[in-house]
């Protein structure tokens, strides 16, 4: 980290993707009020993360990244909050015993409102309008005063963030989270009508080695971690006003902490090596995601690398790889490659999301969980070939039963898109395609297993 950096240093460089407000003395009080309020996170949880992460880098560990694509104000109850947290928990689970090592779980939530977006307007019958920014932003509605940037909206997507925060702490450490109930969950899924023969198979793996261990007198009440679990919180560091007016400095350490999350990411839209948000982003402790698309370049990505971790230190930078089906093997290898020649220390996880968008026949923005799936493979099969560690996954997911994305066991069809598509922004996979999604990615990570058994 560099010395002479400052909160607000990100003020004199080059912003993409943020908002003109209009008001600037409204913007001005919106800052300062929260500003003075308590942040969400806390830098010894950051460090933690961080801890953590680093673990991932060398295959000790194993990120699961996922929720919203964003979150908004009218979506926001207890029961869409706690679904997610639970088919996220149930995913942990079976990537814990398809990799045999502890699964990281971070959520897209509790700050993940702001919203890169491909073009400035959006025109509709005629009429065109500025583009919908996210709900700390502005409004979804298609009307020239709902698009108009909101700083106010900050306070509310603080206070939702909040009352977020508040409850996942309580699901974490309260009861809700023991390894039991989460399991018969799983086997719930697993057992159920129509869902696959080697689904059932590894969830009765699962609760075999369950049922070992308390025999063996390792229970949830002899045992605090089969009852708790660490759950951190992430989103896109896109909107530096907020960010910036909850970032804190550190009194054990003196360094600034972001206070918004746990970790933040840079989008693949902002990662300008010399632009705003990679500035803001160098200057905090937390645990940095980077999103890395087809056109990132060797050079631009050792570039990123030594601004975001001039220390080389590891679980300080995470590579999230979003290239699309059918193209990992043009793009992995090459980051890989450079990375590894300059002895980068960083962790490889693949967002199958973000380059598997496509618009279907009825005219919905969906993904197809083949080619989800398919980019997952091929993520793990270049590593495989590189020698590398493949270190996480990043998915839009959400635990209600919405139809965003096409095909999985309980197939969504393309009819079945305008049943239930209710995202503010991408398709995300629903509660089922999820943990179908963790059932194919354990399997992933047991072969990757008996390889390296293989060659020991
Ligand atoms: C996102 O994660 O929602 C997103 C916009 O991703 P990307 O920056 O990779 O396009
Ligand atoms: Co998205």
């Amino acid at each position: 980290m560099t010395t002479a950096w400052n909160k607000s240093g990100w003020r004199n460089k080059e912003r993409i993707q943020m908002p003109e407000y209009t008001d600037q003395s409204a913007l001005n009080a919106v800052e300062a009020r929260l500003a003075s309020y308590p942040p969400l996170v806390f830098a010894g949880e950051a460090r933690s993360l961080r801890a953590k992460l680093a673990s991932a880098s060398r295959g000790e560990a194993f990120l699961l990244q996922g929720g919203d694509c964003a979150e908004s104000f009218d979506g926001f109850n207890a029961d869409a909050l706690r679904d997610t947290y639970k088919v996220m928990l149930q995913m942990a689970v079976v990537l814990t015993f398809g990799a045999k090592v502890p699964v990281i779980k971070v959520g897209r939530v509790a700050g993940q409102f702001a919203k890169p977006r491909s073009a400035d307007t959006e025109t509709v019958d005629g009429v065109e309008l500025p583009s919908y920014r996210g709900d700390i932003i502005n409004g979804l509605d298609f009307t020239a005063e709902a698009r108009i940037p909101n700083p106010d909206n900050m306070l509310r997507a603080y206070t939702q963030s909040a009352a977020s925060m508040n409850l996942l702490r309580a699901f974490s450490q309260g009861g809700y989270a023991d390894i039991h109930h989460v399991q018969e969950w799983n086997l719930g899924f697993a057992n159920a009508q129509g869902s696959a023969q080697k689904y059932k198979d590894l969830a009765k793996r699962i609760s075999d080695a369950l049922d070992f261990m308390t025999a063996a007198g390792i229970s949830s009440d002899s045992t605090d971690s089969l009852r708790t679990v660490d759950f951190y919180t992430s989103h896109e560091a896109l909107l530096l006003e907020y960010e910036e007016a909850l970032c804190r400095i550190d009194s054990t350490t003196n360094v600034p902490v972001a206070g918004s999350g746990h970790m933040i990411w840079i989008g693949d839209r902002t990662r300008q090596p010399d632009g705003a948000h990679v500035e803001f982003c160098s200057g905090v402790q937390n645990p940095i995601g980077l999103k890395c698309g087809p056109t990132i370049s060797e050079d631009d990505l050792l570039r990123l690398i030594d601004k975001l971790n001039p220390e080389n230190e590891a679980g300080r930078l995470t590579l999230i790889n979003r290239f699309g089906a059918g193209n990992v093997g043009d793009h992995l290898p090459r980051l890989i490659k450079a990375v590894e020649k300059e002895g980068r220390k960083v962790v490889w996880t693949c967002d199958p999301m973000h380059g598997n968008t496509i618009k279907s026949k009825s005219g919905y923005k969906t993904r197809p969980f083949e080619s989800v799936l398919r980019e997952v493979q091929e993520f793990f099969a270049v590593h495989q070939a590189e020698g590398t560690v493949p270190g996480g996954v990043h998915f839009e997911m959400t635990g209600t039963d919405v139809t965003e994305c096409t095909g999985g066991v309980r197939a969504v069809t393309d009819e079945d898109l305008s049943s239930r598509y209710h995202t503010a922004c991408d398709p995300r996979l629903n509660a089922s395609q999820s943990l179908e999604l963790a059932f194919l990615v354990a399997e992933e990570l047991e072969s990757r297993r008996e390889e390296q058994r293989k060659s020991a």
